[in-house]
């Protein structure tokens, strides 16, 4: 079979692609290795920048977003018990980010996709995508275990599968730049009402704490361990003591509930110098990692999307393959930004303890800074609500 754009995986990047392509008239099809259930139930981010937000309305896909979704126009940074309120939608002449969780915005696009006659085949398996690069690119799979060998024969390939996908081998000659930090996030889900109307983001000796949401009745909770621990080493109470600890500020008390959810995950940044060889355009964690905190991953996935998108278009509407040739570029401009900010508070909330105490005591300093002098909280108030898009 043939279609214009082949989309391998339903995640952030492949959906809204999809999206943008069929609002045009332009017909893909998406593989995902995984079973829609998978998708529509792991865990993963929680907040999107403003654009991002906007973007899912002007798709048609904002109604259940507007109906459930919790709009934040600020954020707290503490250390040293203090807790420092930074007005986001102030400081950035009215952004604000929307703490809705991914797996319900791929929900509404896997549901929006499908009620417009949109093709995905979810749980296919033996996906090869050896032909990728080529002057008639395409892949072959199988729907079931002893299905037949289907092949999928596109214009594009969109490689959107993300950090252990297998699309981002195909890009020739290809470079990692990667970084490893030597620390991890334990993260709890926890069946409670909000502890704070706002995300609160802690520095402090004994290593980073987040207070986050996912809904009036779930909250999502980290914090700052060791890259090796087990998870074993923390039941319950030692978590809530952490918690506690970490986030004590005066006259605030944090709300316990049944944990029903923990995991342990690495912090690294990871960027491939090549998003494209040929017909093959990667998107997404297929090309670039950045570590959770500012929670800036599926907001890069979509810009990946509205770029390539827009290539796309250009080239279906017989103007030419500017844009696609620029795509690599064009991306990187804004990952190397988002991958900068998220570096920057990564260093600047967690305890590196491969750093010594006058480098801990710089992170300090920046601290106060960023919570005393509106330029510097701007600059950081207007990379945590998205810079704009180019174009
Ligand atoms: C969440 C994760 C982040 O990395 C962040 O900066 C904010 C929120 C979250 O999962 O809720």
């Amino acid at each position: 079979t043939r279609t214009q754009v082949v989309i391998v995986g339903a995640g952030p990047a492949g959906l809204f692609l999809a999206h943008l392509l069929h609002r045009r008239g332009i017909e893909s099809v998406i593989l995902d290795i995984r079973t829609r259930e998978e998708i529509e139930q792991t865990i993963r981010a929680g907040v999107l920048e403003q654009w991002t937000a906007d973007l899912m309305r002007d798709l048609g896909l904002g109604e259940r977003l507007d109906r459930e979704a919790h709009i934040h126009s600020g954020i707290s940074l503490q250390y040293g018990r203090e807790r420092h309120h930074l007005d986001l939608e102030e400081l950035t002449g009215g952004k604000r980010v929307t703490v809705y969780p991914q797996h319900e915005v791929l929900r509404d696009l896997i549901a929006g996709h499908l009620g417009q006659g949109g093709q995905i085949h979810f749980g296919v398996q033996e996906v090869d995508l050896t032909h990728v690069t080529g002057d008639r690119p395409r892949v072959s799979f199988r729907r079931t275990p002893d299905g037949p060998l289907e092949t999928l024969e596109g214009d594009f390939v969109a490689g959107c599968d993300g950090s252990q996908g297998d699309s981002r081998q195909h890009i020739a000659g290809r470079t990692d730049l990667q970084k490893r930090y030597p620390f991890g996030w334990l993260g709890i889900l926890v069946s409670a009402p909000p502890s704070h109307h706002e995300l609160i983001y802690a520095r402090h000796e004994r290593g980073f704490a987040l207070l986050s949401t996912r809904s009036d009745t779930v909250q999502r909770m980290y914090i700052q361990c060791g890259v090796a621990e087990d998870i074993a080493a923390y039941p319950d109470e030692r978590i809530w003591d952490e918690l506690h600890r970490r986030l004590a500020t005066d006259g605030w008390q944090l709300t316990e509930g049944h944990i029903f959810q923990k995991g342990i995950v690495g912090l690294r940044s990871a960027v491939s110098d090549r998003m494209q060889s040929g017909r093959l355009f990667i998107a997404g964690d297929a090309a670039h990692i950045v570590p959770p905190t500012g929670a800036k991953g599926l907001n890069l996935a979509v810009a990946d999307a509205v770029y390539l998108y827009r290539g796309l278009e250009q080239h279906y509407a017989g103007g030419g393959q500017a844009r696609l040739d620029a795509y690599t570029d064009t991306c990187l401009r804004r990952v190397w930004r988002a991958e900068r900010f998220s570096w920057y508070m990564t260093t600047l909330l967690h305890v590196n303890p491969e750093e010594n105490a006058f480098e801990q005591r710089i992170h300090m300093a920046d601290l106060e800074y960023v919570t005393s002098s509106r330029a510097a909280a701007t600059a950081l108030a207007e990379n945590y609500v998205g810079l704009p898009l180019e174009g």
